[in-house]
């Protein structure tokens, strides 16, 4: 058998004389679960939450939302609280019936139905005897998943009219909340893949190495986090940070792959990377691109108020850019460079300390030496390769 959910509590098993609950305790379920499904960002936890619903409402042994993996024509779903995931065909089984036709289906024998895939629970270990399986149709009509409820929690019950229609209650209500949280995902995922993408631009025109990019946002997800931001705000910078040089799309080749040290005209010019990355990116309304936006502008102001474009200083610089300045920094030392060879860890360490409330906030250079560790650990992952 498939998915699942351990299920009940203690308590809930100890009421089993019952095989169904009175319709007012059903609809304080469909009440207490909507509200909270409703107030979820996390597509992880509402299925969790969808599951235990759907479980709580029909006295299921088990329960699972299942979700269509297109591009692998499969089923999936994630065991509550786990994170593992079980992957059958998209056809197979209950569950594939009713997502391909969508239609519920009410089994009360499962060992008598030609659907039943016996197999899974060989693997399992668990006897399937009754299930309802019932699909999940999005706002445009289209099938999303299923619901899978298996086995009643008093055995020798099955599971009855009654019941796939309070789960089918429960799908139409939470199926709304499950479509808009798989569309706010799809989109982060979106804009994540975008912005790295164009990161990753920026520093092929700069022939910068290969994950100088995704350093400096791993880099700069750790030093949030140790700077005390929750970790929302950790990922919204470490999203944001790659975009830092983006600017440098603009800048001549003679200058940006010059070999040698730039004059100090040329350098003028290069410092106008931060500019245009903050017109190009500034663009943009969304909270991520402002986010950006400001990053690229001020990446190279320095807590001392030495820095360019604007020589603001202390807290009047971002947040987020003090933060991508160290990552930047740190990254770009431990790099070869057209004009310079890497440095060796030392000379980098050495050089963050002696620049701790002169070019960096004092603040996130302790964070940083506290953190050195991990922060090494990621520099290891994402190596260039030669
Ligand atoms: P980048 O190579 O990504 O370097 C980012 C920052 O790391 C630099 O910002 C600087 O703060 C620090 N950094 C990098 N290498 C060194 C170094 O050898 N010594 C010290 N003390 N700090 C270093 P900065 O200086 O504002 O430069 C911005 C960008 O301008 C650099 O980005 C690079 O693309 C370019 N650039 C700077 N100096 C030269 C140079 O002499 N020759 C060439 N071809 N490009 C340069
Ligand atoms: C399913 O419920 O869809 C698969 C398991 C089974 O066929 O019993
Ligand atoms: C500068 O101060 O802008 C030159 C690069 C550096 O040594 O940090
Ligand atoms: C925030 O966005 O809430 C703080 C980080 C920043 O200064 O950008
Ligand atoms: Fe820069
Ligand atoms: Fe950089």
């Amino acid at each position: 058998m498939l998915p699942l959910h351990e299920s009940a509590s203690p308590t809930q098993r100890s009421a089993n004389a019952l095989h169904e609950l009175p319709p007012g305790q059903i609809l304080r379920i469909i009440f207490d679960y909507t509200a909270k499904i409703a107030d979820e960002q996390s597509l992880q936890r509402v299925l969790s939450l969808m599951a235990d619903m759907g479980q709580q409402m029909i006295l299921a042994d088990r329960c699972a939302v299942w979700l269509i993996d297109h591009k692998h024509q499969e089923v999936y779903t994630t065991v509550a609280h786990g994170t593992e995931e079980i992957r059958i065909p998209i056809g197979s089984g209950f569950v594939g019936y009713s997502i391909q036709h969508g239609e519920p289906l009410l089994i009360e024998d499962a060992s008598a139905d030609y659907r039943h895939n016996a197999n899974n629970d060989h693997k399992t270990n668990y006897l399937t005897r009754t299930v309802i399986t019932v699909p999940f149709v999005g706002n445009d009509g289209h099938i999303l998943g299923a619901y899978q409820a298996v086995n009643k929690q008093s055995p020798g019950h099955v599971f009855t009219q009654r019941d796939l229609e309070f789960l089918t209650l429960a799908a139409s209500y939470a199926g709304k909340s499950l479509e808009s949280v798989m569309l706010h995902e799809e989109i982060v995922a979106t804009q994540k893949e975008i912005l790295l993408t164009m990161g990753q631009i920026g520093e092929s025109r700069s022939k910068e190495t290969g994950n100088h990019v995704k350093r400096v946002a791993e880099y700069s997800y750790l030093l949030a986090l140790g700077m005390g931001l929750d970790s929302e705000q950790a990922e919204l910078l470490k999203m944001a940070s790659p975009m830092h040089d983006i600017g440098k799309v603009a800048i001549p080749d003679s200058v940006l792959h010059k070999p040698g040290k730039l004059t100090a005209q040329e350098f003028e010019l290069m410092k106008e990377h931060t500019v245009i990355g903050y017109r190009l990116l500034n663009k943009s309304n969304r909270r991520l691109l402002r986010h950006a936006a400001r990053i690229a502008h001020e990446h190279h102001e320095r807590w001392d108020g030495s820095g360019y474009p604007r020589g603001i200083q202390g807290e009047a610089i971002d947040l987020f850019a003090r933060i991508t300045a160290v990552a930047d920094v740190f990254d770009a030392l431990g790099s070869e460079r057209v004009y310079k060879p890497a440095w060796e860890l030392d000379r980098i360490l050495a050089l963050l300390q002696e620049e701790r409330g002169r070019h960096f906030d004092p603040l996130i250079i302790d964070v940083f030496m506290q953190q050195l560790p991990a922060l090494l650990a990621v520099r290891e992952q994402y190596r260039d390769m030669k």
